[in-house]
């Protein structure tokens, strides 16, 4: 499809993520780009992609673009660090025309820029963790700095839960990060590498200390994209649609639990009528 620079201006950005923790991402883009329109699929049947092997993290992203791209979007932002760290050449690849973002280069970005003692401790998946993505984008900023990865899955299923405050979360998140924060050196830093984390951060600030500074790749994509959108002459020129209506979601299982969580991330009610169901399986790619 050959569309002239004017029409694909007008296109929504597509986002994908595994499930409604891509919302926080998505929450930056409408802050930061506020007459854009949104296209948001979360593959909700097959959350966790965090536990998953490479090559079917590749496989489930690939069909999850290929539903944004038939649908037509102006550029891809991957907001699901998993996918990010494991998928986003395969895409590139696959869609060598398609401007395409993710988030653990902007959260590398946003650690480093953070981190006074250049000891920065990042959260994430399983996946994330083991391919190493983060360490790599990290020390790449920053040679010096010491990364210290850990896998805390189970913070994925609280997000998912809707159990983002009080005693359960916390001393779940004393178990995974209760060493790192107390040896003699700790991080200055706690780098959120999954979109899931951010609903929980005032519980991960209990456990850490005050002192702590804690980021995510939220804002920091969502100033890459405008920075890249602005560069290849793709911004949408100014059009008041902010809020729910600028957005159109697809899960790939259970509207009402969509909605039900995605309030958690979006701090606004959605109602599961605007959450389209789709079968990722039954799309021809
Ligand atoms: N959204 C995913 C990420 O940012 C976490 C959830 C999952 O494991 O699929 O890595």
């Amino acid at each position: 499809m050959n569309l002239s620079l004017e029409n694909q201006r007008e296109l929504p950005i597509g986002v994908f993520d595994s499930g409604v923790g891509g919302l926080t991402v998505l929450r930056a883009l409408q802050q930061q780009l506020p007459a854009e329109r949104y296209l948001y699929l979360g593959d909700t049947a097959r959350l966790p992609y965090g536990t998953k092997s490479p090559d079917t993290i590749v496989r489930y992203s690939l069909q999850a673009a290929g539903v944004l791209v038939k649908r037509g979007v102006k550029c891809l932002v991957v907001a699901c660090n998993t996918a990010s760290s494991t998928a986003l050449e395969a895409l590139r690849e696959r869609y060598p025309q398609l401007p395409i973002i993710g988030v653990v280069q902007p959260g590398a970005q946003a650690g480093c820029e953070a981190s006074v003692n250049g000891r920065i401790a990042v959260v994430a998946t399983e996946g994330t963790v083991r391919g190493g993505a983060y360490q790599r984008a990290i020390t790449a900023i920053r040679p010096n700095a010491e990364v210290i990865a850990k896998a805390c899955p189970l913070f994925v299923a609280l997000a998912e839960e809707g159990w983002v405050s009080g005693s359960i979360v916390e001393s779940i998140a004393q178990r995974y990060l209760g060493e790192i924060f107390s040896s003699p050196e700790p991080p200055d830093t706690l780098l959120l590498g999954c979109t899931h984390f951010p609903v929980i951060r005032p519980a991960l600030q209990a456990v850490v200390g005050s002192k702590v500074t804690i980021v995510d790749s939220a804002q920091t994509t969502a100033a890459a994209l405008s920075s890249l959108l602005m560069s290849l002459g793709l911004l949408c020129s100014a059009r008041s649609s902010t809020g729910l209506e600028s957005v159109r979601f697809m899960a790939t299982d259970g509207r009402e639990r969509f909605a039900r969580v995605a309030a958690y991330f979006l701090e606004q009610h959605i109602s599961p009528e605007l959450v389209e169901l789709i079968d990722i399986g039954l799309t021809d790619l």
